[in-house]
């Protein structure tokens, strides 16, 4: 059986819209990754949805005086719209809300608590009289007993990145009416996660090909020791805790949400007609299972995911996990809560959605934290996009129109340089495809680039409007190879411009859609001489000065959201 690839995107939280943070962080890098496995003919499943639980959403419902339900299902639908309109491609996108992620979810707590590695405890809480509700986590705010900011929330402080318990902030008060919390006491469901560490320590050390951020953050909670974990919680937003006794209790959110992966495959299997199908990546050994996720994410994707994994069995474990650093805006940390943040739906109100997949693939924050500037957009997009992968298809295939009838010349002989430049496309096809295996999209989509910039140099290079008198059969052959550059560049192009691959694709009427290339058959794709060429368009739009000062403009004089 070939082998089995499974993707997955970290679910995001349905409380608000998408912004570029997301899309720096995972998203941009797991769709590029998967459309280079599709265009491998590798099988391979790309796997998401919206994760519906937690109190990040039912603190947007508070403030905003409107149900849970009411919350996800507006931003649900909001962001699987923009996730489809930047070319965002999953597979499967599902919501973590439906019955059938609840029956999968239950069903899971329920074999882990047979198992006997989930256990009751009692537990001291904090409970807002006023409100009438025990508080978790996210519910209570601060002083940080590290560096005493001031707005600390109860599991982590923004200002100094340290985790926390509820109990170790200074004077907490409640998130919704500002009151000071009592202490009473409750009960819930600890996951034994300290029981798996050993076994964790062992898988991790035949991850030698994992990240370092992601192995070195692991490598610190090894030895800190890992504790057991409340996977329960106090609200009445979630899926219930399918045990009697429980009544009132919901899963902790991070319990349910990456299950999603689970039931958000079944979800796919089940559309396709298949029901059983989703076994064939979950319950396979031979699946390589990749979580694509922003580096807040690590501790649930490589410590506490995976052992929740090995605890019910029978399930492949993650194969890698790579997480990205942060998106800074303007060079400052992005913050939704002040507005400072560039949104994905405004940002499509104004440009085309490739110039974005551009930049942030060429500017990933693939090891440290990369900024975001609209400057620096304007000056790719420009300099890069317009400058030199659009100029070489502009002023080629529109000298292949002027002069030969807008049909594909000849290439009778081929020179040293036409040969080195057919030579590079699949030089670079092979390069850009192990950047790829190995998650480095920004070298990847600069070996792109420099293709370009080679097709370029060699066009300057070949003058061939002086050879189209002198030596019209040289001249044919530049503008042939210049063509079948494009061609390849085309399907290149796929995983990071896809509707730039297939506008190009069709200005060179090519047979068939790019997509049906195979990466490996790159190096000898070839269009026959005689070919016609299609409508010409211009394939990306220099961007004005004053279009990028209205942008920083909106960006500073925006309100909360
Ligand atoms: N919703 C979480 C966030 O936005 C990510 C959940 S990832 C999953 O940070 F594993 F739980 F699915
Ligand atoms: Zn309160």
């Amino acid at each position: 059986m070939p082998e089995k690839i499974l993707v997955t995107a970290a679910l995001p939280y349905a409380n608000g819209p998408l912004h570029l943070g997301h899309l720096a962080g995972a998203y941009m890098p797991a769709d590029v990754y998967v459309r280079y496995q599709r265009l491998k003919k590798s099988d391979v499943v790309f796997i998401c949805g919206s994760d519906e639980h937690g109190v990040p959403i039912t603190i947007r419902a508070d403030r905003e005086r409107i149900s849970p339900q009411q919350v996800v299902d507006r931003f649900h639908t909001m962001m699987k719209e923009s996730f489809s309109r930047l070319g965002i491609r999953f597979d499967n996108y599902s919501r973590t809300s439906l019955p059938l992620h609840h029956k999968i979810s239950q069903d899971i707590f329920l074999k882990l608590y047979e198992s006997g590695y989930i256990k009751e405890q009692d537990v001291r809480q904090y409970y807002c009289v006023s409100c009438r509700r025990f508080l978790p986590d996210r519910y209570i705010e601060g002083e940080c007993p590290h560096c005493h900011h001031g707005g600390a929330r109860g599991d982590q402080c923004e200002a100094c990145g340290r985790w926390l318990e509820p109990e170790q902030l200074v004077s907490p008060r409640c998130k919704v009416c500002g009151s000071a919390p009592e202490v009473r006491g409750t009960k819930h469901w600890y996951f034994a996660l300290s029981r798996f560490q050993p076994d964790l320590e062992r898988w991790q050390e035949s991850k030698a090909h994992w990240k370092s951020n992601v192995r070195e953050f692991c490598s610190g909670w090894f030895g800190e020791g890992l504790t057991d974990r409340p996977i329960t919680r106090d609200i009445d937003w979630g899926i219930p805790v399918p045990l009697q006794g429980a009544e009132g209790k919901v899963l902790y959110v991070w319990f349910d949400a990456p299950i999603g992966y689970i039931s958000s495959t079944v979800e796919w299997a089940r559309n396709r007609g298949e029901p059983e199908r989703w076994r064939d990546y979950w319950c396979n050994q031979d699946t390589r299972l990749i979580h694509f996720i922003g580096k807040d994410n690590i501790v649930f994707h490589a410590i506490v995911w995976p052992a929740v994994l090995m605890a019910h069995g029978g399930f492949v474990l993650p194969d890698n996990i790579p997480a990205n650093e942060f998106l800074n805006i303007e060079g400052e940390k992005l913050s939704t809560s002040r507005n400072w943040a560039v949104w994905v739906d405004d940002y499509l109100e104004v440009f085309p959605p490739d110039p974005l997949r551009y930049y942030l693939a060429a500017n990933a924050p693939e090891s440290k934290d990369s900024d975001f500037s609209w400057k620096d957009f304007q000056v790719r997009n420009n300099s890069e996009l317009a400058d030199i992968l659009g100029n070489l298809v502009n002023r080629s295939l529109s000298f292949v129109e002027k002069h030969f009838g807008a049909r594909i010349p000849a290439a009778e002989m081929l020179s040293e340089s036409d040969r080195e430049v057919l030579a590079a496309i699949g030089r670079t096809a092979a390069t850009i495809g192990s950047l790829l295996e190995d998650f480095q999209v920004r070298r990847a989509v600069s070996e792109l680039m420099n293709l370009a910039r080679i097709g370029n140099r060699y066009f300057n290079d070949s003058a061939p409007w002086s050879a189209l008198k002198q030596d019209p059969a040289r001249c044919a052959a530049t503008l042939n190879t210049t063509v079948q550059l494009q061609l390849a560049l085309a399907v290149m192009m796929d995983p990071f411009m896809p509707f730039s691959a297939e506008k190009l694709w069709k200005m060179l009427q090519a047979p068939g859609s790019h997509r049906d290339v195979r990466w490996q058959d790159l190096e000898g794709l070839r269009l026959p001489a005689g070919h016609p060429l299609g409508a010409r368009e211009i394939l990306f739009r220099k961007i004005e000065d004053e279009v990028i000062e209205a942008q920083v403009a909106r960006l500073h004089g925006s309100k909360p959201a």
